[in-house]
């Protein structure tokens, strides 16, 4: 009987299958130029690659990677490792997303810093924010009241940063939070300079320090690897000038005098 049943189920699938054949894809002769634009940039990038730099792709893929660092960057486009630090494929190994967080229970972030700490041997975790940020942004104004699918991924994945506004002591956040905060609704757009705009950008990439300093993962690499420290940074980006600033909140395991990245610090 129930053999029977599975054969009608599959029999009425076909009948159904054969009623509505798949359309075939409409030819799409639109001319999309973006496209054409990463066909004509990786032309490039191998160009430059075989002129400057020979024998580096092969090099890599037969030894393997080997980078000193692990950075975490926000997925913003406007934030690109390589070109911020000119930096060749090897050297920076990269976890990104909204708004640059490390997070203990998201497993792409602890995945990304367990297999740079324990199997590339990276010597330093480096969280960097960028000014102008709008994960930032979004944790500052109001979620929107009749949320959709995209809406409640972004605003859960923001909720952290969220808390920290909320909770931070930093005068101008707190001077923001209290007084024309309160104005904002969800659409509601922030200026790049606001200082408690640019406050919470940096008390972000200092939360996400803190995190993964207190992870198991670097807590378990500072006891069982005491010769090979690894240290943590935060760094911050400014969009509109390109330069790096130093939060001066690096951290190593306990009793090892973290180095400071020689970046000016932030004021
Ligand atoms: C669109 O492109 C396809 C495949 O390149 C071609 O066969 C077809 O004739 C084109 N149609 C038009 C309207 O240009
Ligand atoms: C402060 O942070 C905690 C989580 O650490 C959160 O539950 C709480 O809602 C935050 N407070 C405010 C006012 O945002
Ligand atoms: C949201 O606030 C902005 C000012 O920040 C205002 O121009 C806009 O009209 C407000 N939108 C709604 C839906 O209230
Ligand atoms: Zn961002």
């Amino acid at each position: 009987m129930k053999f029977l049943a599975f054969c009608c189920t599959v029999f009425s699938i076909v009948l159904v299958a054969l009623a509505h054949p798949q359309p075939s894809p409409r030819s799409n002769n639109a001319s999309y130029p973006e496209l054409q634009a990463l066909v004509k940039g990786n032309q490039k990038y191998l160009k430059k690659m075989n002129s400057q730099h020979p024998g580096l792709l092969k090099d890599l893929a037969i030894n393997g990677q080997h980078p000193p660092f692990v950075l975490f960057h926000c997925s913003d486009s406007r934030v690109s490792d390589a070109l911020i630090f000119s930096e060749l494929p090897g050297n920076l190994f990269t976890a990104v997303n909204i708004a640059n967080q490390f997070l203990e229970d998201d497993v792409a972030s602890t995945s990304v810093v367990g297999y740079a700490v324990e199997h590339l041997h990276v010597k330093h975790v480096i969280l960097m924010g960028h000014y102008g940020c709008g994960g930032v942004q979004a944790a500052i104004v109001p979620p929107p009241s009749n949320p959709g699918p995209a809406d409640v991924a972004l605003q859960t994945w923001i909720q952290p940063i969220r808390d920290v506004y909320g909770n931070s002591t930093r005068k101008e956040i707190v001077d923001f939070r209290n007084g024309a905060g309160k104005q904002l609704n969800s659409s509601s757009t922030l200026d790049l300079q606001l200082p408690a705009f640019r406050a919470l950008v940096e008390e972000n990439v200092k939360a996400s320090v803190q995190r993964v300093v207190e992870s198991q993962i670097m807590q378990e690499d500072f006891t069982s690897s005491p010769d090979t420290p690894v240290f943590i940074h935060g760094l911050v980006y400014d969009i509109e000038t390109g330069k790096v600033f130093d939060l001066r909140v690096s951290q190593g395991p306990p009793g090892v005098q973290a180095p400071v990245v020689p970046f000016p610090i932030v004021d």
